[in-house]
């Protein structure tokens, strides 16, 4: 294990990766092989876009830059109803006795369950895109969503789950304090806990929401194996984990000849999963941490997904904000005629660390250690677009968070 402080404001943990990694069974192709079925299934349906920025990385001296644009998903500027809307439709498939792999959200949605379906009342705790999916979920089955958020949240994002009829909650503690408040009240009520977390005895859920993404991977690799190439690092940005370890475990199976690199990124002050990484064990960050990342606000790495990363993640940046700032400007105002989208605090961090991964002189000695070259294929994943406007406004417009 190797790490550098500072650099460029950027810290950077090398982990030693273990070849012989236990991939967990729920984890496996067959495991979540009913997912992408059951995401085509529903109405909303259609695959994100995989961007090519041939300009940047043309400037930056690499193959290729790919940027998956998850912003796009379901029209919801965010990848996370792709965990929701799995695991709500696994949820209810069991209660009413049906296989998930055989049925999607047209045999749910059938009037001869609507009464039983309606019965039911899902609650979580976000920070907003995961509240948002599962309140959208809720909303398309005719059920109740009871959605809890921290001290800090943007009135924007309160606002964007409110509109989707969900009862929301913002509470005056952190993030980590209100998913166990919202466990409670789950509890309390017998509403059902739709967390995109796991805890000791809650592992069912989170492991749903997690295959949930993994349509991400699979859609990529359908692609990129189109087009004769494989990714040799894969940027993932973390909150608890869940879709960083999960996408990365189905990337590290498509790709296994390619054997990627796994980069995971976090913001400087709330790097549970570098500073666990680190410490060999999960560590939590605690108070209340202020970032622009809102999605990746978490102090406690999710318990499941850890032991991926420790295994086989081999870098972890802890990231100011000015590095999702210059992602989230970059993607406004590309180089040259790269693709224009628009990218939000939490999805432009994997944009703005590549970037200045090839821009910036002060971090050569990392990008040395990365083995990243002229033979690079770069992939980076917008997790999403503007769901806060103003702090969009305020950075891409204003120019909030320059570069040091
Ligand atoms: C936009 C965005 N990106 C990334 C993440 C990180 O996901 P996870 O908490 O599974 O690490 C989140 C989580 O809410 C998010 O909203």
């Amino acid at each position: 294990m190797r790490e550098w402080r500072n650099n460029y404001g950027i810290d950077v943990l090398q982990n030693d990766v273990d070849a012989a990694w236990e991939l967990p069974d729920w984890l496996t192709p067959a495991a979540t092989a009913p997912v992408q079925g059951f995401h085509r299934s529903m109405a909303a349906y259609a695959q994100t876009p995989l961007l090519r920025l041939d300009e940047l990385a043309h400037r930056g001296g690499v193959s290729a830059v790919y940027v998956k644009n998850e912003a796009e998903r379901f029209g919801l500027n965010a990848f996370k109803a792709l965990g929701s809307s799995f695991a709500i439709g696994q949820e209810v498939c069991r209660r009413l006795g049906l296989d998930i792999a055989r049925h999607g959200m047209a045999d749910i949605l059938d009037p001869r369950w609507r009464d039983q379906v309606a019965g039911l009342t899902f609650a979580t705790a976000t920070d907003g895109n995961h509240g948002r999916g599962v309140a959208w979920t809720a909303q398309l089955l005719g059920c109740r969503a009871f959605v809890y958020m921290p001290r800090g949240t943007e009135p924007e994002r309160v606002e964007a789950i409110r509109a989707l009829g969900a009862t929301v909650t913002v509470t005056d503690v952190s993030y980590d304090e209100t998913v166990a408040l919202a466990a409670a009240e789950a509890a309390a009520n017998g509403w059902v806990l739709v967390q995109d977390t796991s805890f000791a005895g809650y592992e069912d859920i989170p492991k749903a929401i997690i295959q949930g993404y993994s349509t991400i991977a699979a859609e990529v690799a359908d692609e990129l194996r189109a087009q004769g190439k494989a990714p040799t690092h894969i940027f993932l940005q973390a909150g608890v984990g869940s879709m960083a370890g999960g996408l990365a475990a189905c990337y590290l199976q498509e790709f296994a000849a390619a054997e990627p690199k796994i980069v995971i990124l976090e913001p400087k002050d709330v790097a549970c999963c570098y500073l666990s990484a680190r410490a060999g064990e999960n560590v939590s960050v605690g108070g209340v941490q202020q970032t622009i990342m809102a999605g990746l606000n978490c102090g406690t790495p999710c318990p499941l997904i850890m032991p991926i990363l420790q295994q086989r993640a081999e870098f972890f940046l802890a990231c100011p904000d000015f590095v999702a700032a210059h992602g989230m400007r970059l993607a406004e105002h590309p180089l040259g005629d790269d693709p224009h989208f628009v990218s939000g605090e939490s999805g432009a961090i994997g944009l703005g660390t590549a970037a200045l991964l090839l821009q910036r002189p002060e971090l050569a000695e990392v990008r040395a250690a990365m083995g990243i070259d002229e033979s690079s294929v770069l992939l980076v994943l917008n997790t999403e677009g503007a769901m806060a406007p103003s702090v969009w406004r305020r950075v891409v417009q204003e120019g909030e968070y320059p570069l040091p």
